[in-house]
């Protein structure tokens, strides 16, 4: 009988087709977020699954999935995945790089922006009906040209950031676990510093580094009060990067001018108190949220979950598995 296998969500329907060549596709409706046992009772019955950054799959989840053998992570972020228990199961684990890495890079910028020239607090003074007229010292922002943007993580959504910057005449600073080669380095004009000096110095500080226990709040209260008070900071990676309390304090208080964030720690929920702020941009993780690089990503994924699969025109394509060592490089998001 065909392999099995089970994909979690809604995808694009004429995408993952390409599926039906090769397997039975399961379909189990109603599997809500972090459904520990609902994603065990799906595992236990495929070889494969194509999941999103909404399935946590762990120890628990693959217990009793004996045929399991691959799964395909439809995103570059894969904090969502247990890799090592995989790995020791011998589960084949993958991603989506470099697809939406352009895509990715294109929003940081939006965000960035809107932080620094306070967008959305501006339309939301209009759209209020409190616009009297031009202001001429109302909602004044802070310049991305000429300023200097600090990148921590420098892989390839950092790199991508870099390459922007220098339309905009920015001095770039990044900061990463390895430092890039210097021809890399002179192609982005970009100068490594260390994460103090990163701090202090960035006026717009964009996070595209990869989340794991040695980035958990990373920037934290210390961290915050190291930069200057007219700085932003964006995060497109991960919510658990940033110590959202101290965030939303340092925004309160004038010690920081204005934030950004794609990503939650406790997503879909939002700390009130970030809630409760003017000088945030809030979005709901929609970064790499273009159409086309939302259907790349799919059929990425499907490439990847036919190859791990050993089955059809894509049995000899090595399907790019995620190596355990690659979660603490700063090089994935
Ligand atoms: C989205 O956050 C991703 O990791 O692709
Ligand atoms: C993230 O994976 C990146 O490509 O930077």
């Amino acid at each position: 009988s065909r392999p099995k296998v089970w994909v979690s969500q809604p995808l694009f329907d004429d995408i993952v087709e390409r599926l039906h060549a090769h397997f039975d596709v399961v379909q189990v409706p109603d599997v809500s977020e972090h459904d520990a046992a609902a994603i065990a009772a799906a595992l236990r019955e495929v070889d494969g699954a194509l999941v999103t950054l909404n399935e946590r799959i762990g120890r628990d989840e693959i217990a009793d999935a004996a045929k399991l053998r691959a799964i395909a992570n439809v995103g570059v972020g894969y904090n969502n995945l247990d890799i090592d228990a995989l790995q020791a199961r011998g589960i084949v684990a993958t991603n989506t790089p470099d697809v939406l890495t352009e895509t990715t890079a294109d929003f940081g910028f939006a965000l960035m922006m809107a932080a620094a020239r306070r967008v959305t607090e501006a339309e939301r003074h209009l759209r209020a009906g409190q616009w009297q007229g031009w202001n001429f010292k109302g909602l004044l922002g802070a310049d991305l040209h000429g300023s200097t943007l600090g990148i921590l993580g420098m892989g390839r959504i950092g790199q991508g950031i870099a390459k922007r910057a220098s339309g905009f005449d920015m001095r770039v600073l990044y900061h990463n676990r390895s430092r890039l080669p210097a021809e890399v380095e002179r192609a982005f004009n970009a100068t490594y510093v260390d994460f103090d000096t990163l701090l202090a110095q960035a006026d717009h500080l964009v996070l595209v580094l990869p989340y794991s226990a040695a980035s958990h709040h990373i920037v934290d209260a210390a961290a915050l009060a190291k930069m200057q008070p007219t700085a932003t900071l964006t995060n497109i990676a991960r919510g658990g990067i940033v110590d959202e309390a101290a965030l939303a304090d340092a925004l309160a208080n004038g010690r920081l001018a204005s934030a950004a964030l794609d990503v939650f720690e406790g997503e879909p929920a939002v700390d009130p108190c970030l809630l409760a702020l003017d000088n945030i941009v809030l979005t709901p993780h929609i970064a790499s949220g273009s159409l086309a690089t939302r259907r790349a990503m799919v059929a990425l994924a499907v490439d990847n979950l036919i190859a791990a699969l050993g089955v059809g025109p894509d049995a000899g394509r090595p399907p790019s598995p995620i190596a355990p060592a690659k979660q603490d490089d700063n090089d994935a998001k």
